[in-house]
């Protein structure tokens, strides 16, 4: 197997631990363990009588349970806790994919969603989100990739990194044309719960039974830290991760799996809070965006907290982003590992006042850059 490096993580590498001002991060503002207790009431002696031990491979009965009831049908059988979705990810693709096989992808998408793919020997095909449809997904392009060879559809709606989501009415148009083929879908939910304007989308694979559903405590809840997914899906197709699980993590730790299962249960009193934030910091961009409609074009996003703008006059933002990160203490990721080298990822879901900030020096490096190129362009005239 044979990974190729995903320029989002050189990029989060290089800059996420030696910015103070977050514009590039797709997840909402993190919580911390006083909040997190606040919010869930987990207790002191909670803690203390928590026993660190192993933890079933599937993941404990309470967490499972949790992800069951909150996404499933509540059977805990169906759900798997996993490393992060970046496992799930893992897992769901090694134990369904072979060399040669056929996959069509969401592109842009998020890099391991389709490079295990690829790194397995599949023919990747692309569902392209296409910049002149505002990236909204269009089945008409998915139905030009997908045939009765197709082995799996993996999708993440809402997107990474474009904010797009899929119509409601087009949902169950979507889910007939996978099915019709017999395809595997990987359903990438890591922001099914952040929506802008429209409610979330079902659970598809409480409809589909070939269609595994990852999620992750990383994005909508604020706690990448915990480093838990989930998968869940049909127990027979759980039960062929477990060789792999055998081989990676064996199981997570029952410390952060304890602090997963109370957010889950408790998860509107996260979103309670983060949403409205969210939300408000999405009218802030917007207003930015107006203020500046003559250097960005962009799409608002559908769900989620990234938007993809590009900016007059740049072709390859990537200097752009290094001179914000180098120079003015500034998170902002190229779309070069998306594959649109002239857009940026640009998150909003953090804290409000450094938004602002960010978006402030940002629209700063914008206008003089842009005040340079006109200079230039006299000059050479
Ligand atoms: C769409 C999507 N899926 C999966 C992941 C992996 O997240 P984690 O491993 O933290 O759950 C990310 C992280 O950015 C993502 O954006």
């Amino acid at each position: 197997m044979k990974l190729r490096r995903a320029p989002l993580e050189d990029w989060m590498r290089d800059f996420y631990f030696d910015t103070s001002i977050d514009l590039g991060s797709s997840g909402v503002q993190c919580w911390s363990l006083a909040e997190l207790r606040d919010l869930t009431g987990i207790t002191h002696h909670d803690l203390d009588t928590l026993w660190l031990d192993d933890s079933p491979s599937y993941g404990g009965p309470g967490l499972r349970t949790a992800l069951a009831r909150r996404f499933g049908d509540g059977d805990r059988e169906r759900a798997m806790a996993t490393h992060g979705s970046t496992e799930a990810i893992f897992l769901v693709m090694n134990a369904l994919l072979s060399p040669g096989d056929e996959v069509v992808v969401i592109d842009p998408g998020y890099h391991s969603l389709w490079s295990i793919a690829e790194s397995i020997g599949c023919r990747l095909k692309h569902w392209r989100l296409r910049p002149e449809d505002g990236f909204v997904p269009d089945l008409d392009a998915l139905r030009a990739q997908i045939t009765p060879r197709t082995r799996m559809v993996v999708v993440n709606l809402p997107n990474n990194p474009t904010g797009a989501t899929l119509p409601a009415d087009r949902f169950d148009a979507f889910l007939s044309l996978v099915a019709d083929n017999g395809a595997y879908l990987v359903w990438d939910g890591a922001f099914s719960e952040l929506t802008h304007g429209a409610p979330p989308l079902p659970d598809p694979s409480l409809s589909y039974d070939r269609c595994l559903s990852l999620g992750t405590m990383s994005k909508c809840y604020g706690l990448p830290g915990t480093r838990v997914g989930w998968c869940l899906g049909a127990p027979d197709l759980l039960a062929r991760f477990l060789p792999l699980r055998d081989a990676l993590t064996i199981c997570l730790s029952p410390l952060t799996e304890f602090l997963a299962e109370r957010a889950i249960v408790h998860a509107d009193r996260l979103l309670a809070v983060r949403a409205p934030q969210t939300a408000r910091n999405l009218r802030t961009l917007t207003a930015w965006a107006q203020e500046h409609a003559d250097l960005v074009s962009w799409t608002p996003p559908g769900g989620g907290c990234t938007a993809f703008p590009a900016f007059t006059g740049v072709s390859d933002t990537e200097e752009l982003c290094r001179t914000l990160g180098r120079d003015h203490d500034v998170l902002l990721v190229p779309g070069t590992g998306f594959g649109h080298p002239d857009r940026v990822r640009l998150g909003f879901g953090g804290a409000e006042a450094e938004l602002t900030e960010g978006l402030d020096r940002l629209g700063r490096v914008l206008r003089a850059q842009a005040s340079t190129r006109i200079r230039e362009g006299a000059a050479a005239r």
